[in-house]
């Protein structure tokens, strides 16, 4: 099966290129931090600590999670459609806590490589290339600079209505990084055979071609 993995940094361009790319060879985009998202919400919607395992961890047993993908893709939990509500800005960083929870992690890596291996997809996330799909055809690594990444969250949230400073969206991407490279269990990580795209000074267009000369190139 076809398996694009698409890792790096939170704003670093992942989930647009990983749309374009797919759309463009007629396969699946799976966004799987979507998925830490949509277990995050649901914690925080029972009242549970997303940092304590002693908490997620029953709650996990309970956990019933589908993806439907698509356009947009859908997030159902607990037969709940969470996908509306799963891009709050508060729900970024208790995604980024309870994806440090291995339990949490094993359960949706096991959902992430059932899909991955019954559908040709692109998979944008953290640890795709290094954990979730070591032995994908394609890996890369899409990174930008934080003060760039920060800028572009501003603009997109200020689009949204948003009134969080440059500095407050610095600071929290700056603390998702150290979240999520320094977590014990499958961190963020640049492995060696993934391509390396440093979208800081790249249009959207630019940094899809790239992409996508590398896999056609080599097809
Ligand atoms: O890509 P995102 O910003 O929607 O991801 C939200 C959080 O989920 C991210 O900060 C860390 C976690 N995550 C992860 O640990 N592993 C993945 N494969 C995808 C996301």
């Amino acid at each position: 099966m076809l398996n694009i993995a698409i890792d790096g940094p939170a704003g670093a361009g992942k989930s647009t290129i990983a749309k374009a790319v797919s759309k463009k060879l007629g396969i699946v985009y799976l966004d799987t931090g979507a998925m830490y998202r949509g277990a995050a919400y649901a914690a925080l919607k029972r009242g549970l600590d997303v940092n304590d395992a002693s908490q997620i961890e029953p709650f996990l047993s309970g956990l019933e999670m589908s993806i439907e993908c698509g356009d947009v893709q859908q997030i159902i939990v607990n037969g709940e459609n969470v996908t509306p509500f799963i891009r709050e800005h508060k729900i970024s960083k208790a995604a980024s806590d309870i994806s440090k929870l291995p339990a949490v992690r094993l359960k949706l890596v096991e959902l992430q490589r059932e899909i991955a291996g019954r559908t040709a997809c692109v998979l944008d996330g953290r640890d795709i290339g290094s954990y979730v799909l070591p032995d994908a055809e394609y890996k890369f690594f899409v990174t930008a600079s934080p003060e760039e990444r920060a800028n572009r969250r501003f603009k997109e949230l200020r689009e949204k209505g948003s009134d969080l400073t440059y500095e407050e969206i610095l600071a929290d991407i700056k603390d998702r990084d150290y979240n999520d490279s320094h977590r014990a269990f499958a961190p963020l990580v640049q492995v060696a055979d993934a391509r390396l795209i440093d979208t800081t000074a790249l249009t959207v267009d630019e940094a899809v071609g790239a992409v996508l000369r590398i896999i056609e190139g080599e097809k």
